[in-house]
């Protein structure tokens, strides 16, 4: 059998790592790696044994100054780390069933290691909600009228476990009724009059109220087959978070005029949310946060430097945003306290720091919907930029060169546009998501074409563009990944194979992988390799879903880890960490 490793003495030598492996018989392997840290960060490397065999540990690197966690897994019950901050750590490792203690450890630039960590049995299994308790779908939801109300409406966008872990008297969920079903069940509401009668939504609220009412345990459906976890294709694999600091009394979401609103998330202990991320054209990562007052919020991923920037109406909602060539950051305004407010669409001027540009979305009041949420945000390779309306069943176009906003309603049975992308030919697209639809709209004619998948119903949220000009989305109602071939007009459908898969956004990465961040079990990254139709489970350091990811050129995988309980922020997954050449996002 082969000895414990003694030492690890790592040399540098113009991005080339040679590693000795010393054993106490002297000098046993020469083995020479890819791996190699950029100058002036650290690496980590170390050993975990446990009581119980396990697979894929997943190593907590805490960085305590600068807010930031690294995690990568074990192989063999071995893991290393690279292009770690020097600084101060928190050193742990969990695994299904097991934790280690927490270690505090100074990390100097260059080698740091070997660690030792050791796990013992924990209890609780860590892709779990210690809040939650969870119960099988059967014994969550009994039978009657009412379930079958809540699968077509409730269940079929929020998933199982959203009622389930509310406990609210008749007068909260009138109020989410009233919410989804909108101002009189108006084009544009989540749910249709015709989804709700008014029998049915007596039938709903006496079974929410009876199974989710004042005193339920709070519950979460259980996952009978777990995602299967190869260690052997994600060892080289490393996370990083980048979190969103934490506001100080009497400022930002502790401000007066903040502290009194109510979250906008009540499943985030924090105020504040992250939302969705997007690159400069200088490596730079930009994040939307959903708190108030609400922000921008630019990473630099080289330094770990974050800057919040309140944007121009802080209560009038933010969601998606995106940057233009010239390194502008654009955003729609979505959802706020000031609900029905006229919306705008925003522009900052990172150079300045001033908000440059505003312009009302709708300014001839074109939307037929008085329920009006702006979404998501595309700009195509003129400058052109594109909004979408989630509440408002619209598409709002800027023109750069004539600087005219123009709205349009889109069609459809309920035209609530999710996602919105443009593709190699200056089209916008769209997912029409409570319609079960991908939507194109042409420019040059104004008109718009529509295209089913053959699965319905379909939830699709977000969607987007392949080097080869296909369209990629995810049905989040029925755990399905579609292409859609534009030129050939064919959709072709793959089985996610996953319990309770959510697919929430897919992109390619330049590889020809498909990215896709899985609301379902909780929130995770998976890949999809079309080649030989697998999929690749990369267990996240946080439970917590990814509503937008975007792929780096050299394949690192960006996302906020929304639903976050305590760690809202910025995440990237490096599937190969020796392949990193920095550590800044270009697209
Ligand atoms: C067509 C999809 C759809 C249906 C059907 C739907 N919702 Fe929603 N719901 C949404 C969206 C979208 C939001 C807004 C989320 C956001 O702002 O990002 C939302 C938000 C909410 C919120 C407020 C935010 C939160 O997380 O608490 C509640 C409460 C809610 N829904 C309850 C319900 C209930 C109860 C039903 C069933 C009667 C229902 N929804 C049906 C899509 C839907």
């Amino acid at each position: 059998m082969r000895r414990i490793l003694r030492a690890t003495i790592a040399v540098s030598l113009a991005g080339l790592a040679i590693t000795f492996y010393l054993g106490s018989g002297g000098l046993q392997t020469l083995t020479t790696v890819e791996a190699k840290s950029l100058p002036g960060t650290a690496t980590l490397s170390g050993t975990v044994d446990s009581s119980k065999p396990f697979q894929a540990g997943q190593v907590y690197i805490r960085n305590l100054d600068k807010q930031m966690l690294y995690m990568v897994y074990t192989s063999a019950g071995r893991f290393q780390a690279v292009n770690l901050f020097p600084g101060n750590y928190e050193l742990s490792v969990r695994a299904k069933g097991l934790e280690s203690d927490v270690q505090k450890l100074t990390l100097k630039a260059g080698e740091n290691g070997p660690a030792k960590l050791s796990m013992r049995e924990s209890g609780h299994d860590p892709s779990r909600n210690p809040d939650l308790e969870y119960r099988s779908f059967e014994e969550i939801y009994p039978p009657g009228p009412g379930l079958e109300v809540a699968k077509r409406t409730c269940i079929a966008c929020h998933g199982p476990s959203f009622l389930s872990a509310r406990a609210w008297n008749a007068e909260q969920w009138n109020a989410a009724l009233d919410l989804m079903a909108g101002s009189g069940g108006t084009l544009g509401a989540m749910i249709q009059p015709k989804d709700l009668p008014p029998q049915d939504r007596e039938t709903l609220l006496a079974y929410l109220v009876k199974n989710f009412g004042p005193g339920n345990k709070l519950r979460a459906v259980t996952v009978t087959r777990e995602m299967p976890v190869e260690e052997s294709k994600i060892s080289k694999a490393m996370y990083i978070e980048y979190y969103l600091a934490k506001d100080p009394p009497g400022q930002g979401v502790n401000a007066a005029e903040y502290a009194s609103l109510p979250g906008n998330f009540p499943w985030s202990k924090q105020k504040r949310v992250g939302q969705d991320v997007r690159f400069d054209p200088d490596g730079n990562v930009w994040l939307t946060d959903r708190g108030y007052p609400m922000r921008v919020v630019k990473l630099n991923p080289r330094t770990g430097e974050r800057k919040d920037y309140v944007v121009p109406e802080p209560t009038n909602g933010i969601h998606d945003l995106a940057v233009d060539k010239n390194g502008m950051v654009w955003f729609g305004e979505h959802r706020g306290t000031s609900g029905t407010a006229v919306k705008h669409l925003n522009m900052l001027n990172p150079k300045t720091e001033k908000w440059e540009a505003r312009y009302p979305l709708d300014p001839e009041g074109v939307l037929k919907s008085p329920q009006k949420w702006a979404q998501s945000i595309a700009i195509d390779s003129k400058g052109n930029v594109y909004v979408g309306w989630i509440g408002g069943g619209g598409l709002s176009r800027w023109d750069r060169e004539t600087k005219k906003m123009t709205a349009y309603n889109t069609p459809g049975f309920n035209p609530s546009v999710y996602g919105v992308v443009a593709d190699k030919n200056d089209n916008a697209w769209m997912a029409q998501w409570r319609d079960g639809k991908i939507t194109k709209f042409d420019p040059k004619t104004s008109k718009f074409t529509q295209y089913a998948p053959p699965t319905q119903p379909a939830l699709i949220r977000r969607l987007n563009v392949d080097s080869k000009n296909n369209i990629w989305f995810g049905i989040f109602s029925a755990g399905k990944l579609v292409k859609f071939d534009q030129a050939a007009e064919k959709m072709t459908e793959y089985t996610i194979p996953h319990e309770n898969s959510q697919p929430y956004d897919v992109v390619e990465d330049s590889a020809g992988n498909i990215w896709i961040a899985d609301a379902g079990q909780g929130g995770t990254l998976l890949k999809f390799n079309p080649r030989d139709q697998s999929f690749t489970y990369y267990p996240s350091p946080q439970r917590a879903d990814k509503p937008k990811i975007q792929v780096t050129r050299e394949g690192a995988v960006w996302y906020s880890p929304r639903s976050s309980q305590d760690y809202p922020g910025f995440g990237v997954l490096f599937p190969d960490m020796d392949k990193i050449t920095t550590l800044a996002a270009y697209y």
